[in-house]
């Protein structure tokens, strides 16, 4: 396919904060200079000690570290309302879109919000919330999760929020991980019509989870959930006796700000820890200049506060910026698949950021859903999460943004806190399907498989050459785990576990995950954490997982299961299974395809041949490669005769 180019649209160069020149010299500077470069883009937050260091980082076993601006101190919730108040007071901080297009949207001042902040900051610190404890939020996409983040900021506790989609099995295990003795709740979730037992699963959860000493609940359906005498608190209640006054916590620039899972190639899910400055910094100066933000626009990140995008770019960035962010309950196909573009209209919303699993699903219901809106209100569109694809990218441009709107394809992970490689749109023209260049502070490079340093074009390993400020700091609760997993692949670079391309142009081009990780509809899953929830399974022998191709989730889940010898494989079996890796994980993590497998291909020194595993599931059969090395090559054949018929 012949590969188009989108230039910057004129009124972009002449308009946004900055142009390509802008972009090019900025950048320069910003890898040249680091400490001149971030010594003066810091200040764009307010500071209670102004630091006097910038850049302390070493990617190197002997000196191994990341600080940035490290004798500084700050307070993050502070950052992003008390300093508003002043000038924005009366400006909506939180447009709140319920789930049913027919219930009451919520417009929720800097002052309205900057007041229950406060009181629910008192709520926690009257049950002994200290500076440094760990709080779990498990709550749906209502204010409140914006709130809860923001009390936690304020005292300095660090928040853990555990997506509203996680089983109460996976949910004890992190509030387990991280010690938290208090979590906040709701009675129900509501998404699509349909209501999620939040309550009820986080009692599920106490179980596993004996730390808990209180649990504070959010009423949003009002769905008579019990309560536990001397455990359970209700949010409204003790929040309408709390005063309105709570000043906040000076912190160290480098003082925890929060904790969020995420899976990895191997073992459980880490606890990604990012620290207050350098997060704050990053979040609000990507959010700036990624969306060419002005203070008051009307601006929508339609991801979830459970995931790293809901926290830097539907809250801390947004907020620290003076912005308007919309928070949206529901769905994109509820009630119907005009549902986003009605949203847009009923409020005006002038940036648009999504992720492209979502724009598939859309795209296959046809054009009619959104050209029965209107849209005009639109400026710019932004996706996130996994590779667009060239075609969804250009129905994104031409039916949504109706050519208008410039795209831009932002890069990043949990652990790099905030966009890594993207457009910018007064800067860069775009290509479909490549998330172009750096931003300021981002060296990329490409590593052979001798981890050799690529010059020019070509594909490679991603890995990131030096620190920047957004960067995580830490995996709770075990330091090794953090160099080891980030710094050992390539010695001396942060490895992003993604391959990549580069083209003539510079331009990156991001392939997918290299390790064994999938990502299924923008979600992380980790290979080894379905496998070890299927062999938890008393009829399971053994499990290996990987990804498929999928039209809608970008990836799907594939599963081989070796049933224990005195068991029969029937599809009921089959079906238990399904159910049983919903109930361990959540739905997220529901295997598209089962496939009952005899025997796995391993290496006569007992490894299984992944590989081998993912051409079948790709139904790429005729280009398995060499399996002679195999204990037992026949596996191989059994696999592909008795592979499931995909619906
Ligand atoms: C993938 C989400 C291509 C990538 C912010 C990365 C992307 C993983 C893009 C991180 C994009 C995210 N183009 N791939 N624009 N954005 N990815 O931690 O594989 O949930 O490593 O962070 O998603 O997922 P995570």
């Amino acid at each position: 396919m012949g590969e188009s180019l989108y230039p910057v649209p004129a009124q972009w160069a002449a308009n946004a904060l900055v142009d390509e020149a802008g972009y090019n010299a900025m950048h320069a500077r910003s890898v040249e200079d680091p400490e001149g470069f971030w010594g003066e883009h810091g200040l764009r937050l307010d500071w209670i000690k102004p630091y006097s260091t910038v850049k302390q980082t070493s990617y190197h076993k002997e000196d191994f570290g990341i600080r940035w601006f490290a004798d500084g101190t700050l307070n993050l919730c502070a950052n992003a309302l008390d300093r508003h108040l002043a000038t924005r007071g009366d400006q909506v901080a939180i447009l709140w879109e319920p789930d049913s297009p027919t219930d009451a949207e919520r417009r929720i001042t800097y002052r309205e919000l900057h007041e229950d902040v406060c009181r629910l900051a008192n709520v926690l610190k009257a049950q002994g919330v200290q500076k440094g404890d760990r709080v779990t939020l498990y709550l749906p996409m209502v204010p409140e999760a914006a709130v809860a983040m923001l009390a936690c900021a304020r005292i300095g506790a660090i928040h853990s929020i555990v997506f509203a989609g996680f089983s109460p099995e996976a949910l004890a295990g992190r509030i387990d991980d991280c010690g938290s003795r208090i979590v906040l709740t709701c009675d129900e979730g509501l998404r699509g019509g349909k209501k999620v037992p939040l309550k009820a699963n986080v009692d599920a959860a106490m179980d596993h989870a004996p730390g808990v000493e209180c649990v504070i609940v959010l009423k949003r359906t009002g769905a008579d959930v019990p309560m536990v005498e001397g455990r359970d608190i209700d949010w409204h209640t003790a929040t309408a006796a709390a005063s309105t006054d709570c000043p906040p916590e000076e912190m160290n620039a480098e003082d925890p700000l929060f904790i969020l899972y995420t899976s990895g190639s191997t073992g459980k899910p880490k606890g990604v820890l990012h620290t207050t400055g350098g997060y704050a910094v990053w979040a609000s100066m990507t959010h700036q200049y990624v969306f060419d933000y002005r203070p008051g626009q009307i601006y929508w990140c339609a991801a979830d506060v459970g995931w790293v995008t809901g926290h830097s770019y539907v809250v801390y960035g947004p907020l620290i910026n003076g912005g308007t962010t919309v928070m949206f309950e529901g769905v994109p196909n509820y009630p119907d698949p005009s549902r986003f573009w009605q949203v847009v209209d009923k409020f005006k919303v002038e940036i648009f950021y999504g992720a492209p699993t979502a724009l598939r699903a859309l795209m296959r219901e046809g054009d009619d859903w959104v050209k029965k809106t209107s849209r005009s209100s639109l400026r710019l569109l932004g996706s996130v999460g996994e590779p667009i694809n060239p075609e969804a990218w250009e129905w994104y441009h031409k039916v949504v943004g109706e050519n208008r709107c410039p795209i831009v394809d932002t890069w990043w992970q949990t652990e790099t806190g905030g966009a890594m490689i993207t457009p910018l749109p007064g800067a860069t023209a775009l290509k479909p399907g490549s998330a172009s260049k750096p931003f300021f502070g981002v060296q990329p490079l490409l590593l052979d498989n001798d981890g050799k340093v690529m010059e020019g074009a070509g594909e490679g390993c991603l890995v990131i050459a030096d620190s920047w400020p957004g960067q995580m700091r830490g995996v709770w609760g075990d330091e090794e785990r953090f160099f080891n997993t980030y710094f050992t692949t390539f010695a001396g670079y942060y490895f992003t576990g993604d391959g990549c391309r580069r083209d003539e142009d510079g331009y990156y081009w991001i392939t997918g995950r290299i390790d064994d990780v999938i990502n299924v509809s923008g979600h992380r899953m980790g290979t080894a954490e379905i496998e070890s929830a299927l062999v938890a399974h008393a009829k399971v022998a053994e499990a290996a997982v990987v990804g498929m191709p999928h039209e809608i989730k970008g990836q799907g889940i594939y599963a081989y299961v070796t049933c224990n010898a005195d068991v029969e494989p029937t599809e009921a079996l089959r079906k238990e299974l399904v159910q049983w890796v919903r109930h361990e994980i959540g739905p997220i993590a529901t295997p598209d395809v089962i496939q009952f497998a005899p025997g796995l291909p391993k290496t006569r020194s007992g490894k299984i041949m992944r590989r081998i595993l993912r051409k079948i599931a790709e139904n790429d059969v005729s280009s398995l490669g060499d399996t002679s090395t195999l204990a037992d090559p026949s596996v191989v054949d059994h696999l592909v005769e008795n592979r499931p018929a995909l619906a």
